[in-house]
């Protein structure tokens, strides 16, 4: 029997301006993707920006219906579009930002269980860290690698 613990590592800041340039830009997209999130139901409107290996930039956002299981969150919208356009092009970075009454929110939003494991995925696929952003307007948490927000992820590969 052995015991194992998980730690996971974390940048915080205070303020955008502490960010590289292109953790700025990427948090920008995010927030213009929340503008134009469809969420009539929750009122919460989420949007992702993707860094892409190749230097292009994907944004998606939550997409609900009045089916509520139909919905898709932000993040998935965003790294499935990128998948589907640029096929086997490893993920950078990702940033988060969520919005109510059309207010940022002040706190930094987290994914969402299922999110997890898609960027999970996505980043072991790519085989290089994929950052997660994660933006509030009085908080933003930056993770080295998406694989950090998830301990025992499901995989099909085996891990001794
Ligand atoms: N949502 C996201 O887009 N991303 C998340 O990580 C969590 C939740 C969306 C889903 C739904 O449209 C709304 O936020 C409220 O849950």
């Amino acid at each position: 029997m052995k015991h194992r613990a998980y730690t996971i590592r974390m940048a915080e800041y205070e303020r955008m301006e502490e960010l590289s340039d292109s953790q700025i830009t990427l948090v920008k997209e995010a927030i213009g993707a929340a503008r134009n999130a469809y969420a009539p139901y929750s009122g919460c409107h989420v949007g992702a920006a993707v860094m892409l290996d190749n230097g292009k930039i994907i944004t998606g956002n939550n997409q609900e219906n009045a089916a509520y299981p139909s919905g898709l969150c932000a993040e998935r919208v965003a790294i499935f579009y990128a998948g589907s356009q640029y096929p086997g092009v490893p993920a950078r970075s990702i940033a988060i930002a969520a919005m109510r009454d059309g207010n940022i929110q002040e706190q930094p939003v987290t994914p969402c269980g299922g999110c997890r494991q898609v960027l999970f995925e996505k980043e072991s696929h790519g085989g290089v860290p994929l950052e997660v952003i994660l933006y509030g307007t009085r908080k933003i948490q930056v993770l080295r690698q998406a694989g950090d927000l998830l301990p025992l992820p499901f995989s099909l590969q085996q891990e001794a």
